[in-house]
């Protein structure tokens, strides 16, 4: 498994220490930034993780900013990306099973350390469930498709 992440300054070094756990389970990562404490503008990050995930070039990716708001919304811009705040565990595994989310976001001012990694391995472990949610998903691709 490939996971992109990416980050503003706020979220440096949380985006490091998940970096890491990632990582440690033997899971690829793609870091595109920021790597500097220097502000910055989370739009540019959350555009490049989408990318990498919109055209496969990694399975999934995971935004932190200062609240997650941010760089998720810049992230769901992009075509085919379904990009979810989380906050605690339950979302992050229903986000993935009920609204097959590519990107997990995160605020490093809103969560510490290990309630992201509790997140992070929620949302890793969980699977789609296709079914009655496909609709769903088809009539988001659908709102994309119409406003694009
Ligand atoms: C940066 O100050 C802050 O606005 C950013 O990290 C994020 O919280 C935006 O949504």
């Amino acid at each position: 498994m490939k996971i992109a992440i990416g980050n503003d300054h706020v979220a440096l070094e949380m985006k490091l220490k998940i970096k890491e756990y990632l990582q440690e389970k033997g899971i690829a990562v793609t870091d595109v930034g920021t790597d500097s404490p220097e502000r910055c503008d989370y739009p540019i990050y959350g555009e490049k993780v989408a990318n990498l995930v919109a055209h496969k070039e990694a399975d999934c990716g995971i935004l932190i900013c200062g609240t997650g708001v941010g760089i998720s919304l810049s992230a769901n811009k992009v075509n085919g990306i379904r990009a979810c705040i989380c906050s605690e565990p339950y979302s992050a595994r229903l986000s993935k099973q009920h609204n097959n989310t590519n990107i997990l976001a995160f605020g490093a001012r809103v969560v510490g350390i290990e309630l992201a990694k509790m997140i992070v391995d929620e949302w890793l472990n969980a699977e789609y469930e296709g079914g009655r949610h496909q609709n769903r998903i088809d009539m988001i691709s659908e709102i994309e498709k119409r406003n694009s």
